[in-house]
């Protein structure tokens, strides 16, 4: 069957009404390409950081973790290359104002209405704010743009509290910001979003077969979790694309609504980073080999995603209506793992005192280690519409029978099939059917 296409506005309205994403600061006019994820939102948000720690950190052996600050000291970013590089050249066009991206331009007059352009002027992407509080001693500090430099400040750290060897890494997940000139597309491109990045540190010379390694790893993580195989491909940066500090870079790319584009980068960034902070800071930042006898400084894979555009991608992919008994259903097919709410319960009868009392009890007794709701305000064709709508595995119905036979309908969200259970047996069932 063809996959169905998907618009991006029909994703972002759902996101609105059901509570996934609203728009930061909405009723103020909110503020462009910031967004602030909702009651859902949190949760599959949540569930994505969740399921990239555990395959990261939990599922093996050799990766530690690590939360540093979004403040750093500003040395760090001339040591990274971000204050002498991070940054696009712009051209804005003298007739509509707009403002473009020479690296995306086409054309040497406006894309939109064909006007004279500026000259070319290089703009830095690091939102800049000040440090201390009276005004004149401040110092200009940075919000970070990416996560990975905490990491590479703390490798000496790290090394002498874990007793590491090589290969390690060292994974994190928060906040980065980028004062990005070209948005849209709703939550692709933001202003303040968060990465889950790893610095993996090997031997130089084993860099090459860690690279591979990586690259494999973290296609198959995205189909792990449902990702259809032929929207996801490898896009190989050619040189003059590379980033200062890379050797070699692979895109993970998803095809978007808008097209195809990245949802995580692999770079191989050498030794650049841990050379460059040693040479700055002036500490030794190598690592010694107790095999060998002798230091050297590691070198290091990036595998660098975008909780956001991951987001973004499941979103995508799980998106999908269908014609039931002449009505549309929309359901989102998320994997039961990321799913915001795992089950839902629902009284047949509301005006039931015993159903609903039942219902509640069913609730209590399955809600703890995920999010379980109750739900009686409306029908049950349109609660379960609800429900798959945002993308809830399992329905669980409470009827009259149930008061006798202590069972309950287990509704499965794709296939709509029902199946009795025994109430008793209910939490197990559902347990095992997440797989959690
Ligand atoms: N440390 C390497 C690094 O930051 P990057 O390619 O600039 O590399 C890595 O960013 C990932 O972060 C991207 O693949 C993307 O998923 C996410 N990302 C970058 N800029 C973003 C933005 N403005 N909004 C949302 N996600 C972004």
């Amino acid at each position: 069957m063809e996959k169905e296409r998907v618009e991006l506005k029909d994703v972002a309205n759902l996101c609105k009404r059901r509570g996934f994403i609203f728009q930061d600061s909405e009723i103020y006019g909110g503020i462009g390409s910031v967004w602030d994820y909702g009651p859902l939102g949190v949760e599959l948000k949540n569930n994505v950081k969740k399921q990239w720690w555990k395959s990261m950190v939990y599922d093996r052996s050799d990766i530690e973790g690590l939360d540093a600050a979004i403040l750093m000291n500003p040395k760090t970013w001339k040591a990274s290359g971000h204050v002498g590089s991070f940054q696009d050249m712009l051209s804005d066009c003298k007739a509509c104002k707009k403002r473009f991206r020479i690296d995306q331009l086409k054309t040497e007059s406006c894309p939109e209405c064909g006007g004279e352009l500026t000259e070319p002027k290089s703009f830095n992407l690091m939102f800049k704010t000040r440090l201390g509080s009276v005004e004149l001693d401040a110092e200009d500090i940075y919000l970070r743009p990416e996560t990975a430099q905490g990491i590479f400040v703390n490798f000496e750290n790290i090394l002498n509290s874990s007793r590491r060897k090589l290969p390690f890494g060292v994974a994190q997940i928060g906040k980065s910001f980028r004062n990005e000139i070209t948005t849209g597309n709703f939550i692709f491109r933001s202003r303040e979003f968060e990465q889950m990045e790893l610095e993996f540190f090997v031997k130089p010379g084993e860099d090459d077969k860690w690279y591979d390694y990586w690259v494999s790893e973290r296609i198959n993580w995205y189909s792990s979790l449902g990702i259809d195989k032929e929207t996801l491909r490898l896009r190989e940066h050619k040189k003059e694309e590379l980033a200062h500090y890379a050797k070699r870079c692979h895109d993970i790319e998803f095809l978007f609504p808008m097209g195809w584009a990245e949802l995580e980068g692999i770079a191989s960034r050498t030794d650049y980073d841990l050379k460059k902070h040693a040479e700055i800071s002036g500490r030794n930042l190598q690592y010694f080999d107790d095999s060998s006898g002798k230091s050297y400084f590691p070198y290091v894979i990036e595998p660098s995603g975008g909780i956001d555009r991951a987001f973004l991608a499941f979103l995508v992919n799980a998106y999908k209506t269908e014609t039931v008994r002449e009505k549309k259903r929309t359901y989102l097919s998320l994997d039961n793992r990321l799913a915001p709410i795992k089950a839902a319960v629902l009284p047949l009868l509301k005006s039931k005192p015993e159903i609903v009392e039942k219902a509640l009890k069913i609730r209590d007794d399955l809600r703890g280690d995920y999010r379980v709701v109750y739900d009686d305000t409306a029908s049950i064709g349109r609660l379960y519409r609800r429900q798959d709508e945002i993308g809830t595995p399992y329905c669980v119905t409470v009827d009259v029978d149930s008061l006798s036979d202590g069972k309950v309908t287990v509704r499965d969200r794709d296939t709509m099939r029902q199946e009795r259970i025994e109430t008793a047996k209910l939490k197990k069932f559902i347990g095992e059917k997440l797989g959690i």
